[in-house]
């Protein structure tokens, strides 16, 4: 009995192994404030590198605090990411990269700022795209754009990006049930999705704020990533002011139960601090959403082990 149990352990790590690869790590959103990124910050060889293996594990990633008036730093990004995905074919599978930017927001001309959202090609498509009109509610207003894969279990999905102003970050989150309203309006599709550094943590957003926020009072909205995350890397914060928010249980269903974390990269590719710092003093925060084709790809693996299985336990 205890060969039996030990063999079959074996068979599971190897399951886990075997389809641990693509399908199981499913589809990947990840959003990023990435601290004026500008061309003189893409012209730095190890910030460029840092960011490409950062956004080469994503199929889309919302770039915030992008300062970048011409759009010569996202050409660059998005040439290295191009460039590190062809190099790296095997590893990478040779994915293509795209942007969607916002123009630059905000309301000093010394502090403009533009969401970009960087996908795959290969995995997904622009729909649709709608920059919020009603830009008294937000220093920069959100971007919302509606995307299409055949990857994912559910396959139209509208992300929409925010990067609050500090001073205004409950009123701002408050206001995105109505930018909610505004597209599902548009659209007619509820699979939203709001993300982005919300300062929704420490100072910025209390526990006694909630009440106000539109977004926490209707249940329908589910927080994926916590009140206790960190989100930054500096050793002197601790706040999860980096979010990921999803309307209803239909979206809810298809995204992969406890995949909603801040990635810390520092520890995964083993960096410096002042390596991560030159980038950013935030983590980049992610979720999955659930593979269309997660049973078809693992049906084939799951007969063979079974065939092993049996082998085994018929073996003398
Ligand atoms: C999704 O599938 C449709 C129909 O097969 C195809 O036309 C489209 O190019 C595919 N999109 C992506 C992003 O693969
Ligand atoms: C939550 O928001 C949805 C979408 O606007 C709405 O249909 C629902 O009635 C709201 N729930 C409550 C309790 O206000």
């Amino acid at each position: 009995m205890r060969g039996c149990s030990h063999h079959f352990s074996i068979l599971v790590a190897f399951l886990f192994v075997a389809v641990g690869g693509e399908a199981v790590s499913g589809f990947r959103i990840c959003a990023y404030n990435v601290q004026k990124f500008n061309s003189q910050k893409a012209a730095n060889y190890k910030v460029l590198h840092t960011l490409t293996r950062i956004i080469s594990r994503c199929d889309i990633t919302l770039l915030q605090e992008v300062t970048d008036t011409d759009g010569s730093a996202i050409k660059a990004l998005l040439s290295s990411l191009n460039r590190y995905s062809g190099r790296e074919a095997q590893r990478y599978e040779g994915y293509h990269y795209r942007s969607e930017s916002s123009s630059s927001l905000g309301k000093s001309p010394s502090d403009m700022q533009k969401y970009v959202f960087i996908y795959r090609t290969e995995t997904v498509n622009v729909v649709d795209r709608y920059q919020y009109q009603n830009q008294q509610q937000f220093v920069r207003a959100p971007l919302a754009v509606h995307f299409h894969s055949n990857k994912t279990a559910v396959k139209n999905f509208i992300l929409v990006g925010l990067h609050t102003d500090p001073s205004n970050a409950v009123k701002e989150l408050d206001r995105l049930y109505d930018v909610f309203k505004e597209v599902l309006k548009k659209w007619k599709n509820k699979n939203v999705m709001f993300l982005g550094d919300f300062h929704a943590g420490c100072a910025y957003m209390t526990r006694h704020d909630k009440k106000n926020i539109r977004l926490f009072t209707n249940t329908s909205f589910s927080w994926l990533i916590g009140d206790k995350m960190d989100t930054t890397f500096t050793d002197e914060t601790s706040c999860a002011y980096d979010r990921i928010v999803v309307y209803g249980k239909s979206f809810l269903k298809a995204i992969m139960p406890f995949s909603a974390r801040a990635f810390n990269y520092a520890q995964e590719f083993k960096l410096t601090r002042a390596t991560v710092l030159a980038v950013s003093d935030h983590l980049p925060v992610e979720v999955r959403l659930k593979s269309s084709t997660l049973l078809l790809q693992a049906t084939p693996l799951l007969l063979l082990v079974s065939a092993v299985i049996r082998s085994f336990l018929s073996s003398p």
